[in-house]
């Protein structure tokens, strides 16, 4: 059976991204998901001296590891102030200081949600442009807007937007 993994951009203990991206996961058919939360990989703020003085930290390893040994992500990206959040910043350059082309090809399903009109669409944009730097293969984009009319108990409550991620789920599914 293949191995995929699931997580959120964020590192809220509420996080409406974890949320979607569970829900995304629990559409894959015949997977073992691996739900992941960024608190569990607490990484100190990157910065070329702290890097100089006590190297990578072991969080950031483990988490390619993660990255290199499934076989699909999928992502919701958090939006801040138009952007990723820090914690995914953070995340994201430690890995690029082990291994550039941290996606490794991978399939990948890549989200946003947030509370407002737009969905986090501005964060998903600059990931779409900039991932493939870093060999990602997006397979599917989606954006949730206004996560709390259009999500609850733990699903999509309106019929177009799910169904818009049940058939983004199959291509990614065709892919793994
Ligand atoms: C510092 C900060 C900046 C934010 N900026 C945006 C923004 O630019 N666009 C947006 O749609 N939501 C913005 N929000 C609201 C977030 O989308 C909201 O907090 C959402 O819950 C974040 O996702 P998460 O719950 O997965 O962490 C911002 C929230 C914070 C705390």
């Amino acid at each position: 059976m293949k191995n995929i993994i699931a997580f959120a951009g964020s590192n809220s203990k509420n996080s409406i991204n974890k949320e979607l991206a569970i829900y995304a996961s629990s559409l894959v058919a015949d997977v073992n998901v691996n739900i992941l939360d960024l608190n569990d990989f607490e990484l100190p703020l990157y910065g070329i001296d702290l890097e100089k003085e006590t190297g990578i930290p072991d969080n950031a390893h483990k988490f390619l590891d993660i990255l290199k040994n499934t076989d699909g992500i999928i992502l919701s990206l958090a939006e801040h102030n138009g952007a990723y959040s820090t914690a995914f910043k953070n995340l994201f350059d430690w890995l690029t200081r082990i291994e550039g082309k941290m996606f490794f090809n991978k399939p990948m399903l890549l989200m946003a949600t947030s509370p407002g009109g737009r969905g986090g669409l501005s964060v998903l944009e600059i990931a779409q442009g900039r991932f493939a730097f870093h060999d990602a293969t997006i397979i599917e984009a989606f954006s949730l807007p206004f996560f709390g009319n259009n999500f609850s108990d733990g699903k999509i409550t309106n019929e177009d937007f799910d169904n818009q991620l049940i058939n983004s789920v199959k291509q990614f599914q065709k892919q793994l």
